[in-house]
């Protein structure tokens, strides 16, 4: 256990990842995160990029291999929508006799041992988290932590990067954040060589016929602008691959067997995809999918209708029920 004294506060840091990873292709995004990572003069501050791009696509990675290259400890923060300024510098953990113990997260732990810190999914977050982050990510360099009453100051090695998805599931990010994360360096759709290698990379043990069929059908689906991503023909061929295995399925069967489980039924049906038409056929009421106006007002209601809430949100997706399949991008 690795600890940092602050003044009158004992800090039990976080620990970096230690798992490598390797990034394949589109070697110039690599070179741009680290280019922001430089100073060029003593005087000179290091930026934080935002590394954005559809679900799946590689953004966590390329912020890690970025992190690897750079040689310094690498520590991730995984951001939600309940992130806290608190679970973000400083948590008070109540450890025996009554004691108050304080753990640094992850990002501080980065800036007390000159680390990288990676904010992942950083869009997850309230506004209110994003402000505790305003002084460390300027010319200021440190973040006050309220429930330890400290400030940190970053160490001069330390270096951040944040990664955000590009959709509509989260939080806009305050615009005064916004001028802090910059540049944008965005994680686009690999060509198919270097799709293909990814997918070998990542599944090492697949055959070369299921290597291209899982590529093609990427690169097809990356043609009609869907946001199949490739994490989505990782999934695929790995399935396929225990399909083939354990059932003895053929390879080819398998593939399209696979598609259908991980995407949904008419997810090789790229123009009707396209075009929008990407629900199930057996679904013959979409409102299924639909918040209609009366379930936002119950989401303000007090909890004691809760269990009428429950049994009318059955079946939804997000609930378990079974998800409306990936479709056209943005
Ligand atoms: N260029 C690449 N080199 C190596 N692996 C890659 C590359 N692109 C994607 N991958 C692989 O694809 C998968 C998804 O990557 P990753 O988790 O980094 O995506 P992401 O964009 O962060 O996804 P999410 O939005 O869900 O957080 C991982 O298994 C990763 O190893
Ligand atoms: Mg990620």
């Amino acid at each position: 256990m690795r600890t940092h004294t602050l003044g009158e506060i004992n800090l039990t840091l976080a620990d970096p990842v230690t798992q490598p990873v390797r990034w394949i292709g589109q070697e110039e995004l690599l070179g741009q995160i680290l280019a922001c990572w430089t100073r060029v003069t003593k005087s000179d501050l290091p930026l934080t990029p935002r590394v954005v791009g559809k679900p799946g696509m590689g953004k966590t990675t390329l912020a890690q291999a970025a992190a690897q290259k750079l040689g310094k400890p690498t520590f991730i923060y995984q951001c939600t929508t309940d992130t806290r300024p608190e679970d973000l510098l400083v948590t008070p953990v109540l450890s025996g006799a009554g004691k108050i113990s304080y753990h640094a997260s992850p990002l501080v732990s980065a800036m007390i041992e000159g680390g990288v810190a990676i904010l992942d999914e950083a869009n997850r977050m309230p506004e209110k988290s994003w402000a505790s982050l305003a002084p460390l990510l300027d010319h200021r360099r440190y973040a006050e932590s309220i429930v330890a009453g400290v400030r940190i100051a970053a160490h001069e090695d330390f270096r951040c990067c944040v990664t955000m998805n590009d959709d509509a599931s989260t939080y806009e990010v305050p615009e005064y954040m916004v001028s802090r994360i910059q540049p944008l360096i965005f994680v686009d759709f690999p060509d198919r060589d270097e799709e293909r290698q990814v997918l070998q990379y990542n599944v090492d043990f697949a055959p070369a016929d299921l290597l291209d069929l899982t590529a093609n059908f990427l690169q097809e689906a990356h043609r009609h602008n869907l946001d199949y991503s490739t994490r989505d023909g990782i999934n695929i061929m790995r399935y396929a691959l225990k399909l083939n295995s354990a059932r003895g399925t053929a390879i080819d069967a398998a593939f399209h067997q696979a598609v259908k489980q991980v995407l949904g039924d008419d997810a090789e049906n790229f123009e009707e995809r396209a075009a929008g038409l990407f629900f199930p056929k057996d679904v013959k009421d979409l409102s299924e999918f639909m918040t209609s106006d009366e379930d936002l007002d119950d989401e303000e209601d007090d909890d004691d209708d809760a269990e009428d809430d429950d049994a009318e949100d059955e079946g939804k997706p997000g609930d378990g029920g079974k998800p409306p399949p990936k479709g056209k991008r943005g």
